[in-house]
Order: C-alpha cells, then sequence, then structure tokens
C-alpha cells in the first residue's frame, strides 16, 4: 500500500488528505472567509500559513488514521498543488510541503492542479476517457486526453464561469462565494432577459455576462431572479455548447464534470440531457470532490509517485499560471498497457 500525504491551497480552501490505492483515508480543511469582497490572495495566504498544521495535524486525529496507528512517518510522499492559482497562497503551501518533504526525508510530487480535479472525476466515476468540462472560480475549460497529454479544446477568454458569478453576486452583495446563492435564485425566475451570448470557435468569454448583467438589474430594472435565471441558462448553454462540439468532434461518448461550478444542479441537467440526446454517459463525482479539496492532491501525487515522477526540491517553484497541457501524463500510457 502506498501512502501520500497531498496539500491543496491554491485559493481560499486550505486542505489536507491521507490517501491510498484505495481510497481517501481522512481529509481536513479549513476556509478562509473574507469579511466582505472577495479573496485578497496575501490574507488567504496568512490564513494558511497559521492553520496548516492544525490542518495536518487533524488529518491524523481522524478516526480511521488512528485506528490504523498512521503518522507523519507512515507516509510515502507528499503531493502539493504546485499551480495554476494565487501566488502567495500557493507559496505558502508548498514551503510547507517542502518543510515535510525535508525533515521526513521522502520525496514530493508537485501536481497541476486542474489535472487533479480531472483525475479525482475518473476515479470517482470509473470513467475511461471523458471529454471534461473543468468549472471552477478562476477555470473553465473543455479537456480531452490525446497522446500522453490532457488537450484544452476550449477555455474562456477572461474570467472564469465562476468568477462571473461571484462578481455578479458581490454587486448584488452576497457574500463569497456566490454561485449557490445565484443558483438558489435563479430558481425562482421566469423570464429570460437578453444576455451575450460569446463564443469564438472553441472558446468562450464570460466578462461580459456580468457586465450585462450588473446593467439589466441598474439600467433596465429587470427582477434578480430573472437576471439570475438568464445569467445561467446563457454561461450554462455556451458550456454545454462547447462540450458538446468537443464530443462530436473527438467522437467520445463519456463527458466528465469538474470544478467548483459543477455541482450546480442546473448546469448539470443541461449537460445530461446533451449526453443523453447523443447516447454518452455523463460522470459527476459527489458535491465535495468538485470543490478543491486535498484528496485530489494527493490522489494525482499518488499516480505520480508510482510511475516514478517525483519533484526534486530545486524545480518545486510554484507556477501560478501552471497549464494543464505542459504536464505529461504518463501514468495513463500505464493503464491503456
Ligand atoms: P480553481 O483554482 O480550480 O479555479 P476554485 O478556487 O475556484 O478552483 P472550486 O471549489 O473548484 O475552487 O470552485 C469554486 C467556484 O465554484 C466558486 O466560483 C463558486 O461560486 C462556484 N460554485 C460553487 N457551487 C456552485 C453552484 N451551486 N453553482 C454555481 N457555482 C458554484
Ligand atoms: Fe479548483
Amino acid at each position: 500500500m502506498t501512502l501520500i500525504l497531498g496539500l491543496e491551497g491554491t485559493a481560499w480552501n486550505l486542505s489536507a488528505a491521507l490517501v491510498s490505492e484505495a481510497k481517501t483515508i481522512c481529509e481536513a480543511e479549513s476556509t478562509y472567509k473574507p469579511l466582505h469582497g472577495g479573496i485578497h490572495p496575501r490574507e488567504a495566504a496568512q490564513h494558511h500559513a497559521s492553520e496548516i498544521k492544525n490542518v495536518v495535524s487533524r488529518v491524523f486525529r481522524g478516526a480511521e488514521a488512528e485506528e490504523r496507528g498512521f503518522s507523519l512517518d507512515s507516509i510515502d510522499a507528499i503531493a502539493f498543488s504546485q499551480g495554476p492559482g494565487m501566488g502567495p497562497c500557493l507559496r505558502t503551501v508548498a514551503t510547507a510541503a517542502r518543510a515535510l518533504a525535508i525533515s521526513l526525508k521522502i520525496p514530493l510530487v508537485g501536481v497541476n492542479h486542474c489535472i487533479a480535479h480531472i483525475e479525482i472525476g475518473r476515479w470517482r466515476c470509473e470513467t475511461k476517457d471523458p471529454v471534461v468540462l473543468y468549472v471552477s472560480g478562476a477555470n473553465s475549460q473543455v479537456l480531452a486526453y490525446r497522446a500522453g497529454k490532457y488537450r484544452i479544446l476550449g477555455e474562456t477568454l477572461d474570467i472564469g464561469v465562476g468568477n462571473a458569478l461571484d462578481k455578479f453576486a458581490r454587486y448584488l452583495g452576497l457574500s463569497h462565494p456566490g454561485g449557490p446563492k445565484i443558483e438558489e435564485l435563479a430558481y425562482k425566475g421566469t423570464e429570460y432577459v437578453y444576455m451575450p451570448y460569446v463564443i469564438k470557435g472553441m472558446d468562450l468569454s464570460f466578462s461580459g455576462l456580468t457586465t450585462a448583467a450588473k446593467d439589466a438589474i441598474n439600467v433596465h430594472r429587470h427582477k434578480t431572479e430573472d437576471v439570475c435565471y438568464s445569467f445561467q441558462e446563457t454561461a450554462f448553454a455556451m458550456l454545454t455548447e462547447v462540450t458538446e462540439r468537443a464530443m462530436a468532434h473527438l467522437g467520445k461518448d463519456e463527458m466528465l464534470l469538474a470544478g467548483g461550478v459543477g455541482a450546480n444542479r442546473r448546469l448539470q441537467q443541461m449537460l445530461q440531457t446533451m449526453c443523453h440526446d447523443r447516447e454518452a454517459k455523463f460522470y459527476v463525482p459527489e458535491t465535495k470532490y468538485l470543490k478543491d479539496n486535498g484528496t485530489m492532491i494527493a490522489y494525482l501525487g499518488l499516480l505520480h509517485y508510482k510511475t516514478g515522477d517525483t519533484t526534486p526540491i530545486d524545480k518545486s517553484a510554484v507556477k501560478p499560471n501552471y497549464r494543464p497541457d505542459e504536464v505529461e501524463v504518463t501514468w495513463r500510457e500505464q493503464e491503456q498497457k
């Protein structure tokens, strides 16, 4: 059995998990909550610095870790999110990961946060070769595996759909994260208000939606619920269209949803309908594995570790703009043998 401790802290959520090949043994987290407004990277990083020791100890105080006598000395490697994410947050967690790896004399594994979202979904849903729609705060991408890499087939040209929702929510005076609050308001909407539907080739743009939604309330005096409803219908239809085109081009008949925005039931419903119509299978993991979590980092760390792919300290600098197609996906070649 291989035991990996994974540390996640790319943005506002700090999470650690102990994972083996079979399952998550224990997980603990601590979420930075801004008093008002959005996330301030430096404040989130300070939160992570003061909480990390506590979060890691809580993992080992978890019922199963205690029962099986696991401690820091039991682990084979430390995995951490090397990027993408907010620089100060990434640096804080990477420093903790390096310190642990050096003091325990075990390997370090720097992982790509986006690929962790994908691999945890493949693991939990047992899907083999899906087209992936990865939608979170900062990211909105459609990806699929081909010839050793996750290729980005389409992505946002400006902000992620989650950030677009969060910005509009903040304008409405709702606290972070705004996505789930907009979802609840949207269910009460009845009338569609025009919103810009922007797709360029396979790429998407969401920033105009936030502006249009603000104007719909401020200038045109539409009802908040109708604007939330229209925002969601437009943004999610755009995402569904690009995902469907990727599936059609590649001839794939599986689709996996990943990232925090994936918790949205209306988005799930639209994708489910699209997949059903083309006789494809739609997969979505439990909500706790859609949002940022330590398990996905530990699990991807385990995949890297098992193919002998670890990160020397001098190569462990964080990469705030780390793209998923920079990563050699060695573990999938082995799967296919
Ligand atoms: P990443 O670094 O991958 O961009 P993240 O820090 O944005 O991750 P996630 O937990 O993957 O973290 O996603 C958080 C986003 O998901 C927030 O923008 C939040 O508003 C959004 N979100 C969460 N639940 C819902 C929901 N039910 N409907 C819409 N958006 C949601
Ligand atoms: Fe994420």
